[in-house]
């Protein structure tokens, strides 16, 4: 049975997690399923931008409970592991992702979101870590990507209190760029998405390159890191078709290479 149902629409990739009866909660099969996406789409060269987003009234509302009841510690840091490689892999896509948060995204459902590059919320989308209400911490990388979108004051209340918040708040703590009517979402997600697929793929590549950099290093490296990939773009045959195309006055053709 699939439990990420992927289209194409174009350059852009859309993959929707679907097991909406269990409001599409994370279970082994549904993380082995979308690493096992990330791995295609890693030799995909042919997609520019990846949008994920969930079916029904869901994103993601968290790891599968049922599923974790019998799990003692040593299968528990399996699964963690587990979707700690499933959201790295995610993470570490070239192409730029895009999560479309279309309602609740608790748990592993946040840290699925907090995975991508953006995020973008319906108004009626509804955010939150409550593990700590079950007794338990998140497992998929909760109380690291967390914090470090939205700070360690909001993500301590999230993680602390377990509330739930809404779209605007999401918006106003960093944790989300843009809240949208929920009928319009999907559209308007991959509207821009169609149009980041239009850019340069080695410069979005380096780009994200760069970005993660900063997150693991020191400015100074990362300043040196950024040198690095700087020079790399000037050795694309995109920069000079952006370059040409710029002093031409005409539209770019970027092939990504
Ligand atoms: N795992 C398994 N099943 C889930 C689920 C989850 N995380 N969330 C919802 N479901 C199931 C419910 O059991 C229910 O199934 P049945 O119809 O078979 O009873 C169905 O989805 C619909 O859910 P509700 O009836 O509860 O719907 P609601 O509208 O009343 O409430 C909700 C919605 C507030 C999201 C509520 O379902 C809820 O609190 N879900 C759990 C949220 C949660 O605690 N997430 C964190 C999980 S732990 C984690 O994620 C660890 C980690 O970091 C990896």
């Amino acid at each position: 049975m699939t439990r990420i149902r992927t289209e194409r629409r174009g350059p852009v990739a859309l993959w929707t997690v679907d097991r909406p009866k269990a409001l599409n909660a994370l279970d082994r099969a549904t993380l082995e399923e979308l690493l096992q996406c990330c791995e295609r789409l890693q030799s995909d060269t042919s997609v520019r931008c990846l949008v994920l987003t969930g079916e029904g009234r869901a994103f993601v509302a968290g790891a599968d409970i049922a599923e974790m009841r019998g799990l003692d510690a040593e299968r528990a840091q399996a699964f963690s592991r587990l979707g700690h490689s499933a959201m790295d892999a995610l993470e570490s896509l070239a192409v730029p992702t895009i999560a479309a948060v279309n309602g609740f995204a608790l748990g592993g459902g946040c840290e699925l979101a907090c995975a991508c590059d953006w995020i973008y919320a319906a108004e009626n989308a509804r955010f939150g870590q409550p593990e700590v209400n079950l007794g338990i911490i998140p497992g998929g990388g909760g109380t690291q990507r967390l914090p470090r979108l939205v700070g360690t004051g909001a993500a301590y209340r999230l993680l602390f209190t377990g509330d739930l918040i809404g779209a605007e708040e999401a918006l106003r703590i960093g944790l989300v760029d843009e809240v949208v009517p929920a009928a319009r979402l999907e559209e308007h997600v991959m509207k821009l998405a169609a149009s980041i697929a239009e850019k340069s793929p080695v410069a979005l590549q380096l780009i994200k390159e760069a970005v993660r950099a900063s997150l693991r290093s020191p400015l100074d490296e990362g300043l040196r890191q950024e040198r690095g990939l700087f020079g790399v773009a000037f050795a694309s045959e995109d920069k000079a078709e952006g370059v040409a195309a710029f002093l031409a006055k005409r539209k770019p053709d970027f092939k990504g290479r």
